[in-house]
């Protein structure tokens, strides 16, 4: 058993875009165990866009993370020690953790993981808060009908890969944003999607041939130049499911500064009595999670739900992957593999 926890901490807040100076490595001595604690040896953490919102102090829905704090994640890892009976050595687990080799954690946070059920990294992606959110934005909001065409875009990633398929299993078609040719052919080719956009080209002409009859569900990952270009196409009754945008999140601390980028005129919500939503997977997610990964398992088992994984080596390529990941850079849902 090593000594010492190998992380990555925040060392200053970034303007704009994160770079590697932003991030400092360091080594701790290991956690110690109070009664009902586990240590938990991480065996792949996640690179998530919602740890760009963590670096900066602004208020948002959680709390950022301080500077010399430890930068946060899900992670999966095995029990390396424990001081709770329901789990014991070489048990995989689900939990927040961090950038670093171990954590100690209350057993009651954690959720134990079945490898035999699929690999383990998968409880961070297809069968983890990607995926769930997928699921929870889907039913609660999107609720895509068969025949209706839903739009999603960042369709290669984590979260887009999985609104896609699931929206199909529902008889939607699907049209998947991404960006550059090896992305658009793998949304189509191996994911099944109707067909693709390239946001690197002329989103106009492209929508107009993908999507001629209208989008009845835009599954906003992105913002920007992107969601300017679908909400016009937003049919009557057309549902806009707001998860994220990362196009602006590196804008987002400095927008009073700089201005806030324009977004779409709201004048058609009323008109073509549009519902637009945004949600937190955190709100309601994780009380359904056995429901989701039972249904998930199920598609899995019968073929009709595929999943694409990024796999760094190493925690000390997590700061580059992760500025890598508000660029575009990662193909999949981006997780870095420990030793
Ligand atoms: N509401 C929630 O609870 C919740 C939970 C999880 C995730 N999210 C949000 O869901 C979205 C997708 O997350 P994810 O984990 O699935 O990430 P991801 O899609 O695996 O990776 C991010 C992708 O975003 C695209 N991108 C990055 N910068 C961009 C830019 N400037 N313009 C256009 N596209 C850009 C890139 O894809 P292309 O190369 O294809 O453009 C990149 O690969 C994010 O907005 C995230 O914050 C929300």
């Amino acid at each position: 058993m090593p000594q010492t926890n190998p992380r990555i901490l925040l060392a200053r807040r970034p303007q704009g875009a994160p770079v590697p100076e932003d991030f400092r490595f360091d080594e701790a001595p290991l956690p110690d165990l109070a009664d009902g604690e586990v240590l938990v040896r991480h065996r792949f953490i996640s690179l998530d866009p919602y740890q760009r919102g963590r670096m900066d102090a602004a208020r948002s829905y959680a709390k950022p993370v301080e500077i010399g704090g430890v930068m946060e994640c899900g992670a999966v890892g095995q029990v390396a020690a424990s001081r709770d009976a329901r789990f014991h050595e070489g048990d995989w687990v689900l939990g927040g953790f961090g950038w670093q080799a171990f954590s100690a954690r209350p057993g009651r946070a954690l959720i134990p993981i079945d490898p035999a059920e699929a690999p383990p990294s998968t409880a961070l992606g297809v069968l983890g808060m990607p995926g769930l959110t997928a699921w929870v934005g889907l039913t609660d909001i999107g609720q895509p009908k068969p025949g209706e065409m839903l739009v999603v875009s960042a369709a290669s990633g984590a979260v887009g890969q999985v609104v896609g398929q699931l929206a199909r299993i529902a008889g939607a078609r699907v049209v998947g944003i991404a960006g550059g040719i090896a992305k658009c052919a793998f949304v189509k080719d191996e994911l099944g999607f109707d067909a693709t956009v390239d946001h690197r080209g002329d989103l106009d002409a492209q929508l107009d041939a993908a999507c001629p009859a209208g989008v009845d569900v835009y599954w906003e990952n992105v913002g920007g130049a992107v969601q300017a270009a679908v909400f016009p196409r937003l049919n009557d009754f057309g549902r806009m499911v707001m998860c994220g945008m990362i196009a602006q999140y590196n804008t987002a601390a400095g927008a009073a500064a700089t201005g806030a980028p324009p977004g779409p005129n709201l004048g058609p919500v009323v008109r073509k009595r549009l519902r637009i939503q945004g949600f937190i997977v955190n709100d309601t997610g994780w009380q359904r999670y056995a429901q989701f990964r039972a249904e998930m398992l199920a598609h899995i088992a019968a073929g009709r739900l595929r999943w694409k994984e990024d796999v760094v080596q190493g925690l000390a390529a997590a700061p580059a992957a992760f500025i890598g990941l508000l660029q575009g850079r990662n193909f999949g849902k981006l997780v870095i593999a420990l030793d």
